[in-house]
């Protein structure tokens, strides 16, 4: 695992944002793993500022959304879909129909799961898949005790992530139960994965990723087992880590070691 300490989130989401902008322009047509979720936000608006400027477009490119909620259709305002258009589809020159998520309304959400893992293999696989992390350690929404050999299929959200997204719902109760996500398997498939980390409430869920024994009990720690695997977090969610030093000394500000 690559562990790169950036000292505030913006550089941090900046840093993410760039790996994003590599991987598109490193292949003609790149196929992106995406993620909501508030650390997310910067990550587009980072990418868009880029596109805005001409440096970077998405005309080629196909994303996959880790996840989506059961029950809410593509239109619905608090859907995974809507979340997306509003933070970054509708802003650059991504095809409308090259940008997938789970359908939340499908009327047979497993069927919908397997549809969705198949989609992703017939587009060759995720190149970049970017991740957030819970603190409970979910990814996706693969809550605590997932499967790690998991792929895209229906969880039932746990009551700590529905309270964390409570936020984003006018009533509580209106959170739903299920999500369809990608499951521990299918992110490992991803042939780079990359997760961003910010703030003091991430450190914990952070160093047991990093440092602590792969378990189900804390889904992230899957990541240990990926062949390439970068974390980039900011100073508040590497407080943490046992071996912050070495990272930093090996990464100095998240760059990369010159071997020369
Ligand atoms: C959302 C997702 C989740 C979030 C995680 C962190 O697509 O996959 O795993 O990445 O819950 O969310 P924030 O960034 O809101 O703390």
């Amino acid at each position: 695992m690559k562990v790169l300490v950036l000292p505030t989130a913006e550089r941090a989401a900046i840093r993410a944002a760039g790996l994003v902008a590599d991987a598109l322009a490193a292949k003609d047509r790149p196929v992106l793993g995406l993620a909501t979720g508030s650390t997310m936000e910067q990550v587009y608006a980072d990418l868009v500022a880029r596109h805005r400027a001409g440096a970077l477009s998405f005309a080629n490119a196909t994303t996959f959304n880790l996840d989506e909620y059961v029950g809410l259709s593509p239109d619905h305002p608090q859907s995974y879909r809507q979340t997306m258009e509003t933070l970054l589809f509708s802003h650059v020159d991504v095809a409308p129909n090259a940008c997938h998520l789970p359908r939340g309304d499908a009327p047979d959400p497993h069927a919908e799961a397997e549809r969705y893992e198949a989609a992703i293999a017939f587009d060759g696989g995720i190149d970049l898949q970017l991740l957030g992390i819970g603190q409970n350690g979910h990814i996706g929404f693969n809550e605590p005790t997932s499967s790690l050999g998991a792929r895209t299929r229906i969880k039932t959200l746990t009551r700590s992530t529905r309270e964390a997204n409570a936020r984003f719902f006018d009533n509580p109760n209106e959170v739903p139960r299920y999500a369809i996500t990608m499951g521990i398997a299918t992110i490992l498939d991803a042939r780079h994965a990359v997760l961003l980390a910010t703030g003091s409430s991430k450190a914990a869920a952070v160093a047991r990723m990093v440092e602590g024994p792969l378990g189900a009990d804390c889904p992230a720690t899957a990541l240990q087992m990926h062949p390439k695997a970068t974390v980039i977090v900011d100073g508040d969610a590497a407080a943490e880590l046992r071996m912050i030093d070495y990272y930093q000394e090996i990464h100095p500000d998240g760059e990369e070691p010159d071997l020369g």
